[in-house]
């Protein structure tokens, strides 16, 4: 099946989000250190944009997982597939996400990393479709509101496609 991809949000409109984004989250952490967990693969190109406009001492560790469950429909039981490499506890973290949907994953991953007892816990988040929630998440940061449509770009995939997009699109297909 052929798709298109129609532009949801210009690449100019991303930037300037993650530029704010970047300017609130340096001043609520001012005089402290913040610990950007990214969590692979969609997170990946917005935790490296934001950082970049973080101006306290940023410190990036990465994590991978994937939920039990059908291709569409996530369980909520997460399973890890990479592991953080370092320690969070004591540390000022920030979770670091493409979509928040169901709300699944995040409510699941959030319980166990307060489990390890970092100083404190947030998320952040470049989209968030509120329509489609499931399971109550508190985001701390988001990006864009989005109707509940499927987008791509900026980290997101279809089929692994798309991530590498300079914006955020809606898949169309014909
Ligand atoms: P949920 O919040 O547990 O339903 O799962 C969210 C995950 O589903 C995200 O991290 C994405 O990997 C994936 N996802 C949800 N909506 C979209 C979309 O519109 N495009 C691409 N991936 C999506
Ligand atoms: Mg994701």
């Amino acid at each position: 099946m052929a798709e298109r991809v129609r532009v949801l949000l210009t690449e100019e409109e991303v930037d300037a989000r993650i530029k704010a984004i970047g300017e609130q989250i340096s001043k609520d952490y001012e005089g402290k250190e913040v610990h950007l967990i990214c969590v692979l693969k969609g997170g990946s190109f917005f935790m490296c944009e934001l950082a970049k406009r973080i101006t306290v001492p940023v410190s990036l560790d990465f994590m991978s997982v994937s939920s039990y469950g059908t291709e569409t429909k996530s369980s909520g039981v997460v399973k890890i597939v990479k592991d953080l490499d370092e320690t969070i506890m004591g540390k000022d973290v920030i979770v670091i996400e493409d979509i928040i949907d169901s709300g699944r994953t995040l409510s699941y991953l959030l319980e166990m990393l307060k489990d390890r007892k970092p100083a404190s816990l947030r998320l952040c988040t470049l989209l968030d479709k509120p329509d489609r929630r499931v399971v109550d998440v508190n985001i701390d940061y988001t990006g864009f509101a989005i109707p509940d449509e499927f987008v791509v770009g900026y980290g997101l995939d279809y089929a692994q496609k798309y991530r590498n997009l300079p914006y955020i699109g809606i898949v169309e297909f014909d």
